[in-house]
C-alpha cells in the first residue's frame, strides 16, 4: 500500500530494489505484484506504507448476498500457514498469538461491509491454529479484506505502523510531510552519489532525512524561517543518525552560493495551514528566482504543492521545463509533485 497517486512511483522503487518483481495490478493506493524476495526487503521499501502477503484475490464477485458465500469459501482456502511464517520472520521469531479481520468496502454492494467481514472471520476461525485468539483490536496478525466493485482482496499484514511513521520522527509540526511522501519526492529527484541536496523550507526535516535514508549523497542542507522548525529538524535528524547542515533563513534570499546545489527537493507552503493563497503569489515568484540562482545548471528541482496551477504557471513563465507532474493526495487534499529542469 502506498499513498493514493504514488502507485506507479512506488512500483518503480519496487522494480529497482527487487529485480524479479512482476506487476499484477494497480488499484487506488495499492500495487499488487509478485516476487520471490524475502519479506525484509519489502519492509525496507521507502515509498511504501504497508506490506501485505496476498492470501486470495477474487474477481467477478456478484453484488448480491451470494457474494458472502464466495468470500467464505475463498477464506477457507487462505494460506494462513505461510502468512504466519512470514509474519514470524519479520517479527524476529515472535509467534503471533492473536488475529483480527479489518474490512474495507468501496462502492455499493448488496450486503454490508460488516457481514462480509463476519463471513471471512467465520471461515478463518477454521483455518487459524486453535492456539491463536480472535480479538477486536491490537491483533498481532491482521487480515485485511478490501472489496471494490466485483473484486475482493484478502491480505495478511506483515508491516506495522513504524513502516510508514518511521522510528526517528519524534517531533511533528503542522503540515509536516509523511515520510513516504518525502521519500517519493527524493525518488523522483533521480538521486546520485555526489548530490548536494537542499530543502530551503525544511519544516521538521523529513525530506532531507528521507534523502539520507534512500541513497548516498555528498551533502544535505536544510533551513526554515522558523527557528523552532530548524531545531525540530535537527533533533529528528539526530534520532535518524543523519548528518545534515541546518540553518534559520529566508528561502527567498538564501545564504548560499550560486549553482551550489545539485538537487532542490521541497514541500512548499500550501497556503492553508501555512501561509495563504494571496501570500503564495508573491512567495512563489520570489522562491523560483532564488531556486534558479542556487541550483546548478543541470540540477533537478522537485517540489510539492496543492497550489499546482499557480506554481506551474510561475515555473513555466520563469523558463523551467516540467519533466514530470505526479498528482497525489496529501493530508486529504489533492496536490502535485513537479519535477523540473532549467531549459
Ligand atoms: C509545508 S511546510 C514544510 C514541511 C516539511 N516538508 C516537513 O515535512 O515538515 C513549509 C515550511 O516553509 C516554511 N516557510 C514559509 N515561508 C518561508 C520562507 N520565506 N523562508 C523559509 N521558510 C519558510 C514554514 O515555516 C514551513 O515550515
Amino acid at each position: 500500500m502506498t499513498m493514493p497517486g504514488l502507485e506507479t512511483l512506488a512500483f518503480s522503487e519496487i522494480r529497482a530494489k527487487l529485480a524479479d518483481a512482476q506487476l499484477v495490478k494497480f488499484a487506488r493506493g495499492m500495487v499488487l505484484f509478485q516476487t520471490e524476495a524475502v519479506p525484509e526487503k519489502l519492509l525496507a521499501l521507502r515509498t511504501v506504507e504497508d506490506v501485505f502477503f496476498m492470501l486470495e484475490r477474487i474477481t467477478g464477485l456478484g453484488h448480491g448476498p451470494d457474494a458472502l458465500r464466495v468470500l467464505h469459501s475463498a477464506s477457507l482456502r487462505a494460506d494462513i500457514a505461510t502468512a504466519l511464517l512470514l509474519w514470524r520472520r519479520v517479527h524476529t521469531g515472535k509467534r503471533a498469538k492473536t488475529w483480527r479481520v479489518v474490512s474495507q468496502m468501496v462502492g455499493t454492494h448488496g450486503y454490508r461491509r460488516v457481514d462480509a467481514g463476519l463471513s471471512v472471520i467465520d471461515a478463518l476461525r477454521r483455518v487459524f491454529p486453535s492456539t491463536m485468539h480472535l480479538v477486536e483490536d491490537d491483533a498481532d496478525l491482521e487480515v485485511w479484506l478490501w472489496l471494490s466493485g466485483s473484486e475482493a482482496l484478502l491480505g495478511a499484514r506483515l508491516s506495522n505502523a513504524t513502516m510508514r511513521h518511521r522510528t526517528y520522527k519524534h517531533e511533528h509540526l503542522p503540515a509536516s510531510l509523511r515520510p513516504t511522501a518525502a521519500a517519493a519526492l527524493n525518488w523522483l529527484s533521480q538521486p546520485t552519489d555526489d548530490d548536494v541536496v537542499l530543502d530551503p523550507l525544511c519544516g521538521a526535516g523529513t525530506i532531507l532525512i528521507e534523502r539520507a535514508l534512500l541513497a548516498p549523497y555528498e551533502q544535505l542542507l536544510g533551513g526554515d524561517k522558523r527557528r523552532e522548525a530548524v531545531a525540530i529538524a535537527e533533533r529528528n535528524a539526530t534520532a535518524a543518525h543523519v548528518s545534515a547542515t541546518w540553518q534559520t533563513w529566508d528561502a527567498r534570499a538564501l545564504p548560499l552560493d550560486a549553482a551550489s546545489s545539485t538537487r532542490i527537493v521541497t514541500n512548499l507552503p500550501f497556503g492553508k495551514q501555512i501561509g495563504t493563497h494571496a501570500e503564495n503569489h508573491a512567495l512563489y515568484q520570489a522562491l523560483i528566482k532564488e531556486f534558479g540562482r542556487v541550483l546548478a545548471p543541470k540540477g533537478v528541482l522537485v517540489t510539492l504543492t496543492s497550489e499546482d496551477r499557480l506554481w506551474e504557471t510561475i515555473i513555466r513563465e520563469q523558463g523551467w521545463l516540467v519533466q514530470k507532474k505526479v498528482v497525489c493526495v496529501i493530508l486529504g487534499q489533492p496536490a502535485s509533485i513537479f519535477v523540473a529542469h532549467r531549459s
